[in-house]
């Protein structure tokens, strides 16, 4: 197959976009997706300061190099989320990338934030799954670090697969709040929140894995050990068999959705704003964020096993 752009010998075939590529010629295709995306959705400003979440996963450090290759402002966020060797390492990937390029990077440890915060501590205290708890700290660490260092934007790395198994999920139960919320942009509904914003959302896991390749990206490959068997694998693997029987499919399903079915689901309930936090002054939505309502869980379940005379 012969390159689509300059007609060289192929190295990538994108079957969803009848497309071939050369390595320079897919370089420059995954650049200009991405910074049209950018432009379309009006996700970030020439003059915005981005803080970019990166896990040392392909793809939000793919997103990293791409940020700072179409000249914006950046600095990268780590949160340490306490998953054992797999932490560690995924750490190292990202510390490696920044030194290498001279990028700010600012590290955070959930163990660093309170006892028994890291997250297999905080799914056994209360017996939810690690996703769950991991998903809830997550969100409560970005918004906070966003908020503090006074960044316009926080970006993440999500792909088309996410964001279809995402989207497959939600439809499945017909989750009309997650349905309204779930786009590539949201702006801020408090003023201690910033636009969150999702660039690679139309870039499927294997474009970004071949951009992280051709660009030398040292990243970490294996999965969370807390995904084998999560729900959403199982709707990635059924969109994969979708997609090979009909290439595109993920995309016109994550992109129609976006542009015309997701406005639909935009009520006034989902437009909720939300009030402040009693305890961290983070937004919420009850008397506590969902934070400070898990911390308060696990501090409880931890002073009762203290009580009844068993290890904290
Ligand atoms: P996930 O929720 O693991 O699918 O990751 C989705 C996105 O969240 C990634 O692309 C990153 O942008 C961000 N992210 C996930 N884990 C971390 C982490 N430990 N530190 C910083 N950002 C993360
Ligand atoms: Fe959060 Fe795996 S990354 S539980
Ligand atoms: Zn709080």
């Amino acid at each position: 197959m012969k390159c689509t752009r300059c007609k060289a010998k192929a190295e990538v075939h994108l079957r969803a976009h009848n497309a071939g590529f050369c390595r320079p010629c897919y370089l420059e295709y995954f650049r200009r997706q991405v910074e049209r995306t950018i432009a379309r959705e009006r996700m970030i400003g020439a003059d915005d300061h981005v803080l970019v979440a990166v896990s040392g996963g392909k793809d939000s450090l793919a997103l990293w190099d791409v940020l700072v290759g179409l000249g914006y402002r950046t600095t990268g966020l780590y949160l340490g989320l306490g998953i054992g060797e797999y932490s560690d390492r995924s750490h190292e990937k990202v510390e490696t990338f920044a030194a290498a390029r001279s990028l700010p990077l600012e590290v955070r440890t959930l163990a660093e934030q309170g006892a028994g915060l890291a997250v297999p501590d905080v799914a056994a205290a209360t017996r939810r799954a690690p996703c769950a708890a991991c998903g809830a700290m997550k969100r409560h660490f970005f918004d906070a670090a966003a908020h503090e260092g006074r960044f316009d934007v926080l970006a993440t790395g999500h792909n088309l697969d996410d964001e279809a198994a995402r989207l497959l999920g939600n439809v499945l139960r017909w989750q009309r709040d997650h349905l309204a919320r779930q786009r590539p942009v949201l702006e801020p509904s408090h003023p201690k929140f910033v636009r969150k914003v999702k660039p690679l959302y139309l870039l499927s896991e294997y474009e970004t894995a071949v951009y992280a390749f051709m660009r030398g990206i040292d990243y970490i490959v294996e999965e969370c050990p807390n995904a084998e068997g999560a729900t959403q694998l199982v709707y990635k693997d059924a969109l994969d068999r979708l997609e090979a029987a009909s290439p595109g499919t993920k995309r016109a399903f994550v992109k129609e959705y976006v542009r015309t079915i997701r406005p639909v689901f935009d009520t006034a309930a989902a437009r909720d704003a939300p009030g402040e936090c009693e305890a961290c002054g983070m937004p919420a939505f009850g008397v506590l964020c969902s934070f400070c309502s898990l911390v308060r869980e696990v501090e409880h379940k931890r002073a009762r096993r203290a009580a009844a005379g068993l290890d904290a």
